[in-house]
């Protein structure tokens, strides 16, 4: 096959991610998470994450080359995400894949955790590769991030990112409030499930007009959290019970709508009718129903990957390296180290 076997190396938060792909067909992802150890937290810790990633990179990596059926000797290439991310748990994956590829002999590819995202896409079984151009918007507990993709491995644009809390972690902190468990957001779709979504009228964080002028795809989920924080001290003061259904629902729906109303700008203000979707937060029942019914109604197309391919993986990382193969990019020198700000 003259397609690269290329094994990919995901460590950017709290997932040991090991994926294994030929061109653009997947071999194998192995998802090893630590999440349980941050559990008592209520977030992810970067020192515990950094030493479970140390812990879980050799097993993992042997599980996912089993579950591909391929030797090491076989690969073509090494991938890895250099950032963002946090620097501690970016540091073992960059110095894992530098190890792996130096006594491999082989090409090491560092790439970007946010276009390896967009990158997921392409190993979507049973439908047709991602057109360009497209908007991207990426949510999970560490993201949140509006972009124009042109072309996979030359032209992404970063049109606006969260400005304080990440989406999921918004989720996190809300369901930490209402004295859920983390990580919140599963739990928030839950309770929000028999919930009034217009119970309560929580803010759109940047959509006032003022705001829209600089921060048109920027996001901000900061004073969202706090108002539900005062709303539920208000009741509690005034001795009544707090509808938690209701509560869920409404900020779960202040959440998508800014999303999705964002994303669907983008793309109208671009010209671009396609919206691809990715990160953890994706396995929201509303944001996709939203996104999917509001999109429909602004003719734009909207692509989600399985929700093993939306979470941090390894096998996106991989996938992207094989896109970059296929373009004719030369592979990174040992001289690059884990960026926890890399720009895209
Ligand atoms: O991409 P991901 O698995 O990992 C990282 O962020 O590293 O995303 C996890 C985030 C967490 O904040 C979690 O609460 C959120 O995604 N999440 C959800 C849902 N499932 C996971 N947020 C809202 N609704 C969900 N159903
Ligand atoms: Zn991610």
């Amino acid at each position: 096959a003259d397609q690269p076997l290329v094994l990919g190396i995901e460590t950017s938060c709290d997932e040991t991610g090991i994926g294994i792909v030929r061109g653009r067909t997947l071999l194998s992802n192995t998802i090893a998470s630590s999440m349980a150890e941050h559990a008592r937290y209520g977030g992810v810790v970067p020192e515990v994450a950094a030493r479970a990633h140390l812990e879980e990179l050799q097993p993992s990596i042997e599980r996912a080359l089993a579950e591909a059926g391929v030797r090491l000797e076989e690969l073509d290439a090494v991938a890895v995400t250099s950032g963002p991310g946090l620097a501690g748990a970016l540091m073992v994956g960059v110095g894992a894949a530098k190890g792996l590829a130096v006594s491999l002999g082989k090409p090491l590819y560092a790439v970007n955790h946010l276009v390896g995202h967009i990158a997921a896409d392409i190993l979507t079984t049973g439908s047709e590769p991602l057109e360009y151009p497209t908007i991207a918007l990426l949510v999970s507990g560490g993201h949140t991030s509006l972009l124009h993709v042109r072309d996979l491995t030359s032209d992404v644009e970063l049109l606006g990112e969260t400005v304080d809390d990440a989406a999921g972690e918004a989720f996190d902190k809300v369901a930490r409030i209402l004295g859920l468990p983390y990580p919140g957001g599963p739990e928030i779709d839950r309770a929000a499930a028999t919930g009034d979504p217009t119970a309560i009228r929580f803010p759109r964080g940047l959509s006032r007009a003022s705001d829209l002028e600089k921060h048109r795809y920027d996001f901000s989920f900061s004073g969202l959290k706090t108002a539900v924080a005062r709303w539920i001290e208000r009741e509690q003061a005034e001795g009544r019970e707090i509808p938690v259904a209701d509560v869920a629902a409404s900020f779960r729906e202040a959440v998508v709508d800014v999303l999705v109303t964002k994303a669907l700008a983008a793309c109208v203000d671009r010209g671009v009718p396609r919206l691809l979707l990715g990160g953890g937060v994706i396995a929201n029942r509303r944001l996709r129903e939203v996104a999917l019914e509001r999109a429909a109604a602004a003719g734009v197309t909207v692509r989600i990957p399985p929700l093993s391919l939306c979470t941090d993986n390894g096998a996106m990382i991989a996938a992207l390296a094989a896109e970059l193969i296929a373009s004719g990019r030369r592979p990174s020198t040992l001289a690059f180290g884990a960026d926890s700000t890399l720009p895209v």
